[in-house]
């Protein structure tokens, strides 16, 4: 097994909405999680249930869940909605037993908690994800979309130990969110380097490089201990281990990153 990656797979890779790709079919999702693993990916986050219930079904037929470090969020499964992407629930009691049928594990490796602005709720979250550590179903407990203000408003006895925000070039806010949670013993997981596939578009240039660009430019920051990225494609995540191998930009490349800011 090779020394893992500073990259994650992201779970809209098993979805069709919120990329340009069709949906990948049940034996490219295979080859996809295949890839990963075979490269030193481990990390591979679900968001939306849906995606909860395609990696159940993928390391199943690969049979290899040990491998895997699943990340979970909790946008669950709506009456009437079931083919939709519906938002962000807080966790309650009986939500962590669906999660699990739905990956078909006994355990999550990171259980993600979307951060919100009711304190006292995201106390109650908090307190849950900490039984759940204590029962041995949830290894570690993190913060999604996390923000400086959901820092501070942490209790000095918590579970949290790690944060995700969206976080490239584009978009760099969270780099101070980043820092203090790092100061705090956390990991900073970065979300979204290429602000989904749409921006590749968007910036016009040649895809590879472009992409090359941009995920480097989250990967090699120092900061950031892994960058999650969806690919619905197998050939991605090769393309992307090359590029990350590749280190920080050089001169040439964050002038054109510059430029496709400065449009
Ligand atoms: N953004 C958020 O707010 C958010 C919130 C919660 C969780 N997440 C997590 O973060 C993950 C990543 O975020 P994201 O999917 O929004 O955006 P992203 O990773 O920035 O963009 C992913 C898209 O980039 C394209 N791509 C990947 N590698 C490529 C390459 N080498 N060359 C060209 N195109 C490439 C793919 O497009 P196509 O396949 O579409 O062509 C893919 O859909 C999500 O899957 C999810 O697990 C994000």
């Amino acid at each position: 097994m090779s020394m893992e990656s500073k990259l994650g797979l992201g779970g809209h890779s098993f979805i069709a909405e919120l990329g340009n790709d069709p949906h990948a079919s049940f034996e490219e999702q295979c080859a996809i999680v295949t890839a990963c693993l075979d490269n030193g990916i481990a990390l591979i986050d679900t968001t939306y249930y849906q995606e909860r219930v395609a990696l159940g079904h993928v390391l199943k037929e690969l049979d290899r869940r040990d491998e895997a470090r699943i990340m979970a969020w909790n946008f669950f499964k709506q009456p009437g909605r079931e083919n939709e992407l519906v938002g962000y629930t807080p966790y309650e009691e009986h939500h962590l037993d669906l999660m699990l049928d739905e990956l078909q594990t006994d355990e999550i490796d990171l259980l993600v908690i979307h951060a919100h602005d009711d304190t006292a709720k995201l106390l109650e979250e908090l307190a849950l994800a900490q039984d759940w550590v204590q029962a041995g179903k949830v290894k570690r407990v993190a913060l999604g979309m996390a923000q400086l203000g959901h820092l501070r408003q942490l209790p000095a006895v918590h579970p949290v130990s790690a944060v995700l925000a969206p976080y490239n070039a584009f978009h760099p806010e969270a780099k101070e969110m980043f820092k203090t949670a790092k100061a705090m013993g956390m990991d900073a997981i970065a979300l979204s380097p290429f602000v989904r596939g749409w921006k590749l578009d968007e910036i016009g240039a040649d895809k590879d490089a472009a992409a090359g660009i941009l995920l480097r430019w989250a990967a090699a920051e120092p900061l950031i201990d892994r960058v999650i990225v969806s690919m619905r494609k197998a050939e991605w995540v090769h393309a992307n281990l090359r590029s990350v191998g590749r280190g920080p930009l050089t001169e040439t490349e964050d002038a054109q990153l510059r430029e496709w800011l400065a449009r």
